[in-house]
């Protein structure tokens, strides 16, 4: 099972967007996906045209001891994809959050034997905060793919980001032996015809060489417009270049198992230290 955060303390570059359609491409490409949309403003719900009212959300799953995750699992229009919605009601489950023992591992024990549910990828869509919802995605996740627009002030903050994640490894990922990393970083909303974009893709290239994703998802009207039908750019236009797009990233995410990488690794070097 794959654990993959999209996450970004920037706004409005294209998580929300991303986890929709890359969850809905794997699927159809049949993995079993499940979304967990960790933002109080609910966009990836939205997008999903998950109903929260009347239902037990992400809020309910972190604040109150007996709900439990099959409790706020729905099922999607898009078959193989589930997800855990969230509304309005996260920011004040936030605040409550807050206040608790232990608060940025609630996900994590709620997530523990998540292993055993049916599902080959588990992906996180994140709020544009270092808040405590974030914190716990971030020691429940292996890995981030973090979004990136090409515009003037695109790179400002990326370092903040990296600077971040080292010091949540060092810090509460390292109390439960926990460590999540950057496996690539992706372009959003790319239009070729600006030479503003043009230049900065090429500091872009050089500064991340191999972290960054080849594909870069282009800027794509369908893809707004699939949003506002409450439809994940596979079922409004399977054919636009939003959608290839979104394919091409997923394919290159199934690929890149840096996880997988990562535990291949860590057994190598006990073998390693066995033989000794
Ligand atoms: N490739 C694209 N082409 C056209 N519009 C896009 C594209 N990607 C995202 N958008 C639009 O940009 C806006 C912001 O995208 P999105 O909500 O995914 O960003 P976000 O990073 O999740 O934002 P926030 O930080 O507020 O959660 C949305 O209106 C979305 O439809
Ligand atoms: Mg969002």
């Amino acid at each position: 099972m794959r654990l993959i955060a999209v996450a970004n303390h920037k706004g409005g570059v294209g998580k929300s967007t991303t986890v929709i359609n890359v969850a809905a491409a794997l699927a159809s490409l049949g993995h079993r996906v499940l979304v967990v949309d960790t933002d109080a403003q609910g966009h990836t719900s939205l997008g999903l045209n998950i109903q929260t009212s009347n239902k037990q959300t992400l809020a309910e799953l972190l604040c109150s001891e007996h709900v439990s995750v099959s409790d706020v699992v729905q099922r999607t229009a898009v078959k193989r994809l589930d997800i855990i919605p969230s509304d309005l009601s996260l920011a004040i489950a936030e605040v409550k959050l807050s206040t608790m023992p232990a608060k940025e591992y609630r996900l994590r024990t709620k997530f523990k034997g998540i292993e055993d549910f049916p599902y080959d990828f588990v992906i996180f869509d994140c709020a544009p905060t270092f808040g405590t919802i974030t914190m716990n995605v971030f020691t429940v996740a292996h890995e981030i793919v973090l979004p990136i627009q090409l515009g003037y002030f695109s790179l400002e903050g990326v370092n903040t980001f990296i600077d971040t994640i080292q010091f949540v490894n060092k810090t509460i990922g390292s109390l439960v032996n926990h460590t999540i990393a950057i496996n690539g970083v992706l372009i959003t909303a790319y239009d070729t015809r600006t030479k503003l974009a043009r230049e900065i893709l090429v500091t872009v290239q050089d500064i991340f060489k191999d972290t960054l994703f080849k594909t870069a998802i282009p800027q794509n009207i369908k893809i707004n417009e699939a949003q506002s039908h409450g439809k994940t750019i596979f079922e409004y236009d399977a054919t636009c270049k939003g959608a290839v797009a979104y394919m091409s990233l997923a394919q290159e995410i199934i690929e890149r198992d840096i996880h997988e990488q990562y535990k291949q690794d860590a057994k190598k070097s006990k073998e390693k230290a066995i033989s000794r």
